[in-house]
C-alpha cells in the first residue's frame, strides 16, 4: 500500500484522493486552508462519490510538512505549483510527484531549479495530463500501431467548453477574477485551463512519430478589463519537427462542450472523443474507405482519473519507466513551451519557434 499526500483540497485534490483510495492506497489530503478541508470532509467528497471515506486523513499543510509520502500530488492552483514542488522537495524525499496541469504559470520560472532538485532527491517529475491515459487513448493508439492511418497527415483538436462546468464545480468563486482562472498570466485562460488539448495533440504526435512542436501560430481574443486578463479563445496552428502540420483550437465559450481529436492519415483517419455523450467516451474510425467504426466507451468522471493513477503505481512498481511515460515532467514540459509560445505569438503577432 503506497503513501500518498495530496497538496490542496480541492476540486482535483478530491479526485485525486479517491482514485488512490479505489488501490487502498493511504491517502493524506492537506491544505493551507482549514475551511477546504471541512469543505472536502462534509461536501465535496460526499456529493461525488457517495460516503466521507473515514480512512482518508486531513491535515494543515504544517502538519505534514516533513513527513515522508510515496506520492505527493500537487493539486493547488497553477501559479503556485512550482514554489509548493521545491518546497515539498527540501522538506521530504518522495519517490513520484505528481503536478496538476498547467505545470507552471507562461513565465515558466524555476523550473531547472526544480528539475535538479528532483534528480537530487531520486524524485520522479510527473505533470497530470490524465487524458493521455485514458481508455480512448489507449485504444486510438492500438489503431494507430495496426496501421490504420497509414502515413499521418494532420492532426486537428477542438478542446471547446464554456467554464460554466468549473464554477459549478467551485460555487464558492464569484467568477473568473476570484481565480487564476481570469488571468493567463497565473495559468488561467482557455490555453492554460484547457492545455489538455495542447498536449494531446503532442501526445498523438510522438505516437505517430511526427516529434514535438517546433512552430506556433496564434490568434487570441483576449478579454482584459480592471478585474481580469485572459484568452476566452485561441486557436493555435502548429507544425512538428517531423513536419506535420495541424491545430489546437480551445476556448471557455462553448455550450455544450466538445473535446475531440481529428487525425488524419493517407490511407484513413481516427477521431478521438472525451464526453461524446452522456457517460460515454468514444473512438470513431475509418481505414481504406471502408465503413466507419464507433466505438463508444463507457465511463464516468472519477474514471477520467483511475488509469492515470494506476500509471502512478506503475511507475512506483517500476513496471513503467519514467522517460516512457506519457505524463512525465518532460512531456509536461514541452506543453508549457508550446503555451507560452502561442501567448508571444498571439500578443506580437508572429510567428513563434521552439528549439529542440
Ligand atoms: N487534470 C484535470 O483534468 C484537472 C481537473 C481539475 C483541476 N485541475 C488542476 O488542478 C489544479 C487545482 O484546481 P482545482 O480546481 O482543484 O482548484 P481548487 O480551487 O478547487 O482547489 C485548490 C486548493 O488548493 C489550496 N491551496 C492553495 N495554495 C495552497 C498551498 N500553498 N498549500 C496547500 N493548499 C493550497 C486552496 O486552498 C484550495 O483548497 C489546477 O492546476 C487545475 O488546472 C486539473
Amino acid at each position: 500500500m503506497y503513501k500518498v499526500k495530496a497538496v490542496g483540497a480541492g476540486s482535483i485534490g478530491n479526485h485525486m484522493a479517491y482514485a488512490c483510495r479505489q488501490l487502498n492506497w493511504d491517502v493524506t489530503i492537506c491544505d493551507i486552508d482549514s475551511a477546504a478541508l471541512e469543505r472536502t470532509k462534509n461536501d465535496i467528497y460526499p456529493s461525488r462519490y457517495g460516503a466521507w471515506d473515514t480512512e482518508i486523513k486531513l491535515a494543515l499543510n504544517s502538519e505534514v510538512e516533513t513527513e515522508n509520502f510515496d506520492v505527493v500530488i500537487i493539486g493547488t492552483p497553477p501559479d503556485t505549483h512550482i514554489a509548493i514542488a521545491i518546497n515539498e522537495l527540501k522538506n521530504s524525499s518522495p519517490k513520484v510527484m505528481l503536478i496538476e496541469k498547467p505545470l507552471s504559470t507562461p513565465e515558466l520560472e524555476n523550473l531547472n531549479e526544480l528539475e535538479e532538485l528532483a534528480k537530487s532527491k531520486g524524485t520522479k517529475l510527473c505533470v497530470s495530463y490524465n487524458h493521455t491515459t485514458t481508455q480512448n487513448t489507449l485504444f486510438a493508439e492500438n489503431l494507430i500501431r495496426k496501421g490504420v492511418l497509414g502515413t499521418p497527415k494532420s492532426i486537428n483538436v477542438q478542446w471547446l467548453e464554456h467554464w460554466g462546468g468549473i464554477f459549478g464545480a467551485h460555487p464558492w468563486l464569484a467568477g473568473p477574477h476570484d481565480s487564476y482562472l481570469g488571468f493567463y498570466k497565473r495559468g488561467g485562460g482557455s490555453t492554460g485551463e484547457h492545455s489538455h488539448c495542447i498536449n494531446i495533440f503532442q501526445h498523438f504526435s510522438r505516437v505517430l512519430g511526427m516529434g514535438e512542436v517546433t512552430e506556433v501560430n496564434a490568434t487570441m481574443d483576449m478579454i482584459e478589463n480592471d478585474k481580469v486578463s485572459y484568452d476566452q479563445n485561441a486557436i493555435i496552428a502548429l507544425r512538428t519537427e517531423n513536419g506535420l502540420v495541424g491545430s489546437v483550437i480551445t476556448d471557455v465559450l462553448t455550450k455544450p462542450a466538445k473535446k475531440a481529436v481529428r487525425i488524419q492519415g493517407d490511407k484513413g483517419f481516427i477521431e478521438w472523443y472525451v464526453n461524446y455523450k452522456d457517460g460515454f467516451d468514444a473512438i470513431m474510425y475509418q481505414s481504406e474507405g471502408g465503413e466507419i467504426q464507433e466505438e463508444l466507451i463507457s465511463k464516468s468522471r472519477p474514471d477520467d482519473f483511475q488509469n492515470e493513477i494506476k500509471h502512478v503505481g506503475d511507475i512506483l512498481s517500476g513496471h513503467v519507466k519514467i522517460e516512457n511515460s506519457p505524463i512525465s515532467f518532460e512531456t509536461g514540459l514541452q506543453t508549457m513551451k508550446v503555451i507560452q509560445a502561442a501567448y508571444s505569438s498571439a500578443m506580437n503577432k508572429r510567428l513563434v519557434q521552439i528549439n529542440q
